[in-house]
């Protein structure tokens, strides 16, 4: 099966009016060159909007960071439905980052409402899996990814992911500069698609699996070599537009090898 690599910018939270429009004016002058790679950018929420008019007339996608599990809206302050990203023009949205399980309590069973709540939208969930440091030293990292993963199997069926990405994003690779070796990343890419084909082999050979976690410039080919690695969701370097082009230029290289 050949999977078409994504390449996702996780902004976070950062960005303003000036650097967005600086931002995303340089990777518009380029990428068009990467016609084998999907390119989504997912600033803050508060700019979609106006990031959005920018990529109209380029091939970059849009993508939310977060959303909310509900599938109406109503009376949830501070929220935002998928049908809202939808309208904006949001294609993509990150589900269960580890941030958000780590810094605000969402757990497994919040991550599978939010990846339903997301294709009730018309969205395609961008879901996050990943082992913490001690997860990883302790032997636990394929116990906590099945976790994680089976979490999402059982409350929206298998059908559901041949409309979503994966993402591997092991926390200790994430900001620290510490990724995750090619070989760490190829052997966790198999063992989610393997996972996944236990239930639906086609689905999982045409699922994408991204990985997160300190890529860079100089990192990502090596990476992205992984047969099972079909791209990256990138911090940081996602807020350099040389950074974040090298990275997608990574991508099509290895989509041509
Ligand atoms: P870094 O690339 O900054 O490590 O962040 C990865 C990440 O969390 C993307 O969602």
């Amino acid at each position: 099966m050949q999977r078409r690599y994504l390449v996702a910018g996780n902004w976070k939270m950062n960005g303003s009016y000036g650097a967005n429009a600086a931002l995303i004016a340089s990777l518009k002058q380029r990428a068009g060159e990467y016609d084998a790679v999907e390119i989504v950018v997912c600033p803050p929420a508060v700019y979609l909007e106006s990031v959005g008019r920018e990529l109209a007339d380029s091939p970059l996608l849009l993508g939310a960071q977060d959303l909310n599990e509900q599938a109406t809206p109503g009376a949830f302050t501070g929220e935002i439905l998928g049908a809202m990203l939808a309208e904006v023009g949001c294609r993509y949205v990150i589900v269960g980052h580890s941030e958000r399980r780590a810094l605000y309590g969402e757990t497994d069973l919040r991550g599978a409402e939010k990846f339903a709540a997301a294709q009730a939208a018309r969205l395609i969930p961008i879901l996050c899996v990943g082992e913490t440091l001690e997860e990883r030293k302790n032997g636990s990292t394929e116990s906590v990814l099945q976790r994680q993963l089976e979490a999402v199997i059982e409350a929206c069926g298998i059908a559901a992911f041949a409309n979503a990405v994966l993402a591997y994003e092991p926390v200790w690779a994430i900001g620290t500069g510490h990724t995750a070796s090619p070989e760490q990343a190829q052997a966790v890419h198999a063992f989610l698609r393997s996972e996944l084909a236990k239930r639906d082999a086609i689905i999982a050979d045409s699922l994408r699996i991204l990985y997160g976690g300190s890529v860079k410039a100089d990192n990502a080919a090596q990476l992205f070599a992984g047969a099972d690695v079909d791209g990256g969701l990138i911090g940081g370097a996602a807020l350099k537009a040389a950074d974040f082009l090298a990275i997608c230029l990574a991508a099509q290289k290895s989509s041509r090898s």
